[in-house]
């Protein structure tokens, strides 16, 4: 009965917040800690002409805060644009899934998402070419589940090492501070594995009308798992109600300049006049037997898996209707990672996904520091009860309750939501070339050139490609390049090399299908 009444009492404990008044509440001019100052623009000096006071804690306190403004803005995904909403169970999965947020159609949860750009800095346009996040905290009885998703299927890496190192290739060059085409598509080239995000990134898909005509994708392969521990694979689909919609390089470069925040004002004033943007989310299931019989490995984030053969089943409703008050607490402060999840959905071992888990937690704690959780945006609905104590702003320590496990006031532990049957068994070489290239690694981006883009999309993707393609000084990184591209298509790449006035070239030579990485549960 103690324990009871620590963990609850101690968890309702209601910290004094700030009072944020209006002026037209009457807000008055005060210091950080309340005091009233009578003249704002004022510094205090010795004299007329003397220099300033120490004693001016007024002063102090709006420049140093002033210094302190800026938190490091997000390595990745800097730029962006956010709002907060809801998601609603609409379909039953409760044979797929344990997790409560499913548990009865019509539940619905608290949403924030923050869409962005990836390659760009905090202040740059909307509407650049490149991939952009969509991120979403759902905020469930058992705690927060982000999907931390993009707007494209599939990814440029299958082995997260290179991650770093492509990045790097399409931000700035470390002596010119440049963007630099040749370094760009020097990595593509040697890297043929990313083929498939390319011809994605390049298509019109490339450039989204803002941030809110797109879909999302989880990209990786997830797993449901239901009451009884069984599991089955997942990758879940956000499809924009309406469709999505994009611009032609034209018109985003056109933007680009007239107006770089084309993407944050579309969303904040489709909010305000009451056109919410919704999306139905899907789900896509694979049995491990389906996957040791698919044709590609389902740890493998550069391949979707086709519709005609994994239908979508629908889930849910996104639907965001609110902006925030203040971006920077709301949206800003936000963060958002693969592993904040729930019981019912657990992480694959798809490798990029595994490193995700731990990449986005370690970057929070440097970026918004060890705290983070507690920040109001972040901060789970349910009672949080461990025994994390302290800390750099820590402003809900879990009161007096011990801070170990004490047998005198134990902290209680919930049942598992369910008994593991056997998953998968890991056997064989501990240290593999995941980047490794086969035949495999272009069928999809051909399926996508030849059956997918109609005329006017590929007429769109040459030009798209030789406008930046063409900018590249080195004949040798422009020809390997094109032989990336003959290896998708050879009208495909010809069309680029008179686009861009090279010579045509050969296609890469790839390993054969049957020695690529096949995917096997059990050992
Ligand atoms: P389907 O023929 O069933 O569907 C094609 C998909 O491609 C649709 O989801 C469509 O989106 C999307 N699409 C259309 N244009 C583009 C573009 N420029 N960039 C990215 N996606 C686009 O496809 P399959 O499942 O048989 O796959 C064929 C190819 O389609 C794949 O190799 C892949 O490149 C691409 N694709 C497949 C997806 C999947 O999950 N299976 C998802 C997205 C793309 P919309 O619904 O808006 O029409
Ligand atoms: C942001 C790392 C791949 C989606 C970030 C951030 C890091 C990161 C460090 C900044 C987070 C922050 O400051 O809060 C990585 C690594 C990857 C990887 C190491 C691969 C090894 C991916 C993939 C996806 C993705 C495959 C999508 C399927 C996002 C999104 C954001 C983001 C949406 C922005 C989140 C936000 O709005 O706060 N990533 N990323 N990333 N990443 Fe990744």
């Amino acid at each position: 009965e103690r324990n009871k009444v620590a963990v609850i009492s101690e968890q309702n404990v209601e910290m004094p917040s700030q009072k944020v008044l209006s002026t037209k509440d009457g807000a008055v001019y005060t210091t950080s800690t309340g005091a009233p100052v009578a003249q704002p623009y004022a510094a205090q000096r010795v004299g007329l002409v003397g220099p300033l006071l120490l004693q001016d804690f007024h002063h102090i306190d709006v420049i140093a805060h002033f210094d302190r403004e800026r938190i490091p803005e997000r390595v990745v995904h800097a730029k962006g644009a956010g709002a907060h909403g809801y998601f609603e169970v609409t379909h039953d999965i409760t044979d797929l899934t344990c997790a409560s947020l499913f548990k009865k159609v019509g539940n619905k949860v608290r949403a924030t998402v923050r869409f962005s750009t990836v390659g760009g800095e905090a202040g740059s346009a909307d509407t650049a070419r490149d991939p952009r996040g969509f991120a979403i905290k759902l905020r469930t009885d058992e705690g927060n589940l982000d999907w931390v998703f993009n707007n494209t299927p599939i990814f440029f890496i299958r082995d997260p090492t290179k991650f770093p190192h492509f990045i790097h290739t399409q931000k700035r060059d470390p002596q010119t501070h440049l963007k630099d085409a040749d370094m760009f598509w020097d990595y593509f080239s040697l890297n043929p594995e990313c083929i498939h995000q390319v011809m994605i990134l390049f298509s019109d898909r490339g450039t989204p009308d803002g941030y809110h005509n797109m879909h999302g994708y989880s990209g990786h392969t997830y797993k449901l798992v239901n009451a009884s521990g069984k599991f089955v694979y997942v990758q879940i689909h956000l499809k924009k109600v309406g469709g999505a919609k994009t611009l032609t390089d034209a018109q985003a470069t056109k933007l680009a300049g007239e107006n770089p925040e084309y993407g944050i004002q579309s969303l904040f004033e489709d909010i305000e006049k009451g056109n919410f943007p919704a999306w139905d989310a899907y789900i896509q299931t694979m049995t491990t037997e389906q996957a040791e019989q698919f044709r590609y490995n389902i740890l493998d984030l550069t391949k979707v898996w086709p519709h005609a053969q994994f239908p979508l089943r629908p889930i849910g409703r996104l639907v965001l209707n609110e902006n925030p008050e203040n971006y920077f607490n709301e949206i800003e402060q936000a963060a958002f990672s693969p592993s904040h999840s729930v019981p019912g959905l657990e992480p694959s071992a798809d490798p990029v996904l595994q490193s995700r888990l731990f990449s986005y937690p370690d970057t929070h704690r440097h970026r918004l520091g060890t705290n983070y959780n507690q920040l109001p945006v972040n901060a789970p609905i349910v009672p949080v009860a461990n025994f994390q104590r302290a800390g750099p702003m820590s402003f809900v320590s879990q009161g007096g309750r011990p801070n170990y496990q004490s047998s005198l006031v134990p902290l209680t532990y919930k049942e598992k939501s369910y008994e593991h049957v056997q998953h998968e068994t890991w056997l064989g070489a501990a240290v593999t070339d995941l980047s490794e290239i086969n035949e495999l690694d272009f069928e999809q981006p051909r399926a996508l050139w030849q059956k997918v883009f109609s005329d006017v999309d590929r007429a769109h993707f040459v030009g798209n490609v030789a406008g930046h393609l063409g900018n590249v000084k080195s004949a040798e990184v422009k020809a390997r390049q094109l032989s990336v591209f003959a290896a998708v298509d050879q009208s495909l790449s010809d069309r680029i090399a008179v686009a861009i006035g090279a010579p045509k070239v050969q296609p890469l030579k790839a390993k054969p299908a049957s020695e690529a990485i096949r995917f096997k549960a059990f050992a």
